[in-house]
Order: structure tokens, then C-alpha cells, then sequence
């Protein structure tokens, strides 16, 4: 039997004692923020540099050892998993004269990391543990110097990085925030399999990535979906939880039941949760998308997009009906996702264009104007 999510006694989401849409109101905003190099360069330092973001599955770091690599906005991070099946991350940048210390994007079974220049050797924490030639450097230099640190944690089977290191980082928890640890967790990602990765270079900004994933105007038009689905998502709720966003789309099968408290979001509807600035978590009862616009440069962004499922026996006919069933739905996500993409083609076109310095907004699509007021608020402060 998979894991089935249910709501239990978590608070209603959907329902008559629910606000659906929150009185933020329709909007206009400045789209500039999308093409701005000095604002790009003080998101990467302010935002990307002070947030939690994903690097990987807890169990692409499994044994001691492992490493992973995050790339993105410029830094190289690397993820080693430890012999006391903690984690260390840390900048992949040699403390002597800065080549990444570690060529390979993923090993196993790693003791010692050398740099392929001199030969500075380092630990899995990235502590700085051999120098050939030392008596030629002044012992001050390099007494008790490492690679820079990088805050980790996992939680979700994910593994969590924020660049501002261990002791600035606020805590992983503090920045999921109680309402959506405890609704997304109901899922038990942890339990969950990496079954696909899909990535695309897409030439736009990463926040532009972002806005389409806090708003659902656009599946009529876009993804072409059926009257019913339509119908489905005016019922949908929006909810703005700390830095975060959450967002149920009940099923159009399950509509009849949303005059009752009891409503189940978890069985009947699609459960959408965006984790300031990057980490979208789009759940199907049965399998879950996450979506990562990891940005490379101000209108340049690497999209990954995450496939998990449920684990079990291809020979138990229940497990092998939902592996076919989901795979079902993947692949019709997948063209889904592909729709998305074809729409960021039309906005490369027009990225500069002097025509488009404004956007206006709904008041269905006001999480892409609150998303955009955190940002200008973090990078202020
Ligand atoms: S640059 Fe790494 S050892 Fe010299
Ligand atoms: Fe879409």
C-alpha cells in the first residue's frame, strides 16, 4: 500500500469557514525587477545568499562520503554526507587561489578532497588538512582555515542549503514555517522516490519562473483545461504563511463536498506550496512535481523539475496499478510543464522591450505581488 496523505486534524483549507481571496486586491507592478542588473545583484546577495534553497534527495548523499554539487547565481557548493550520517556543505572554492576543490558534480565514498592545482588537501567539513610545501606560507595564513561554510539540513528527504553559513542561517523550520511543515508534511516526502529529473536553460529570470507557479489564471488559456477544471479552480484558496505561499485547487469531482468543514485538501485537491524565493511543491494525492528556477544571471535561469513518487513492488498488481496510473499523469504533466516553457519563449522575446515596464494583476494573482514585495523588502534590508 502507498502512503495516502490525508488531512487528519490539520486545519481546513478549503471550505465556508475559509477565506479563499485573501482582500489583497488587484495590483500593477514595476517588470523592470526582472531585467535589473543592480537589483539581480542584490537578490543574489540579500535573498539567494540568505535563503534556504534545495541542493538535492537526502539520498543522492546516502552513504559517508557522498557528495552532491549545487550550482547556481554564480557560487558552487558542495554536500558531503558524514560518517555520523550528518551533512557539511560547503563553497567548492580552494582557499589558495580559488579553482573549485572538486572536479566531479557527485562521488562516493570520500575521505579527503585535493585541489587539482597545488595540491591543498581538505576533509569532507572542508577543513583545510594538508599543504604541500608549508613552510613556505607564514603559519598565520592557513592555521585553521577551511572551505567556506554553507548551512545545511534536510527535511522532506530534501537537502536544504543557505549560503548565509551556520551561524546566520535562520533555522530550516523557522523558514518553512509551522503551517507548511505540518500540511506539506503529510505527504511524507521522505519516504518518497526520486523517479525524474527534468531540466531546461530557459533565458529569463528566475523570478518570472516563480509568478507563473503563484498564479493559476493561466491553465484555461495556456494548458487548455476543461470547463470543469476551470470551474474548479474559482473555488480555489490562496494563503500567505510568513515568507510563503500556499494554494489548494479542489478536484472538480470533489466540488459537491466543499460546503462542508470537513474537506479533505490532502484526498481532493491539488496541494501547491512556494517556499521563498525558489521551491515550488506541487502535490498530487499520488505523486508530487517540485519545481527549482535556479537562476545562472539576471535573465538566465536553469529549471528543474522533480518527479517523486511512492516506493513499492512492481509485483503487488495495487503497487503496479499506481505506478501506471501515475505515470500516467506524469507524462501528461510533463506536456503541461512543456506548455509552460513555450510561453517563457514569448517572454524572452520581449524581456527588454520598452513596452513592458508594468504588469497588471488580479486579485487572483496577488501571491506574484506579495512575492514581489518580500523581495523588495529583503533586498532593502
Ligand atoms: S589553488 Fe588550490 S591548491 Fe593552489
Ligand atoms: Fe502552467
Amino acid at each position: 500500500m502507498v502512503h495516502i496523505p490525508v488531512r487528519g486534524e490539520l486545519p481546513a483549507r478549503l471550505g465556508p469557514s475559509v477565506q479563499a481571496v485573501p482582500g489583497y486586491g488587484p495590483s500593477v507592478m514595476d517588470a523592470r525587477v526582472y531585467r535589473d542588473p543592480t537589483r539581480y545583484e542584490l537578490e543574489r546577495e540579500r535573498v539567494l545568499g540568505r535563503h534556504w534553497m534545495l541542493a538535492g534527495r537526502s539520498t543522492q548523499v546516502k552513504d559517508s562520503g557522498d557528495w552532491i554539487t549545487y550550482e547556481g547565481h554564480d557560487e558552487c557548493i558542495v554536500v558531503v554526507r558524514q560518517s555520523d550520517d550528518s551533512l557539511a556543505a560547503f563553497h567548492n572554492v580552494c582557499r589558495h587561489r580559488g579553482p573549485a576543490i572538486i572536479a566531479e558534480k557527485t562521488g562516493c565514498g570520500a575521505r579527503r578532497f585535493s585541489c587539482p592545482y597545488h595540491g591543498w588537501v581538505y576533509d569532507t567539513k572542508g577543513k583545510l588538512v594538508g599543504i604541500p610545501e608549508r613552510e613556505d606560507f607564514g603559519p598565520d595564513h592557513v592555521n585553521d582555515i577551511g572551505a567556506i561554510e554553507v548551512a545545511v539540513g534536510e527535511w522532506g528527504g530534501w537537502v536544504w542549503i543557505n549560503l548565509a553559513g551556520p551561524d546566520k542561517a535562520v533555522p530550516l523550520m523557522e523558514s518553512i514555517g509551522s503551517e507548511i511543515s505540518m500540511d506539506l508534511g503529510a505527504f511524507k516526502m521522505e519516504e518518497m522516490i526520486l523517479h525524474e529529473v527534468l531540466e531546461w536553460d530557459v533565458p529569463i529570470n528566475y523570478k518570472t519562473i516563480v509568478d507563473g507557479f503563484n498564479e493559476i489564471y493561466h491553465v484555461t488559456q495556456l494548458h487548455h483545461s476543461p470547463p470543469e477544471f476551470t470551474k474548479a479552480t474559482r473555488s480555489a484558496s490562496f494563503h500567505v504563511t510568513g515568507d510563503n505561499f500556499m494554494c489548494f485547487v479542489p478536484r472538480p469531482q470533489s466540488l459537491d463536498e466543499l460546503n462542508s468543514d470537513d474537506y479533505d485538501h490532502h484526498r481532493n485537491s491539488i496541494c501547491h506550496y512556494v517556499v521563498f524565493p525558489n521551491t515550488i511543491f506541487n502535490c498530487n494525492p499520488e505523486h508530487i512535481q517540485v519545481f527549482q528556477p535556479i537562476p545562472l544571471g539576471v535573465d538566465r535561469t536553469k529549471f528543474l523539475c522533480w518527479q517523486i513518487i511512492y516506493p513499492g513492488d512492481q509485483d503487488d498488481p495495487e503497487y503496479a496499478e499506481y505506478f501506471k496510473r501515475t505515470m500516467l499523469h506524469w507524462d501528461a504533466l510533463k506536456g503541461v510543464v512543456g506548455e509552460d516553457i513555450g510561453v517563457y519563449d514569448q517572454m524572452t522575446r520581449t524581456k527588454k522591450s520598452s513596452a513592458f515596464n508594468e504588469q497588471i494583476l488580479s486579485e487572483r494573482e496577488f501571491k506574484i505581488a506579495i512575492y514581489h514585495q518580500h523581495m523588495d523588502r529583503k533586498i532593502r534590508d
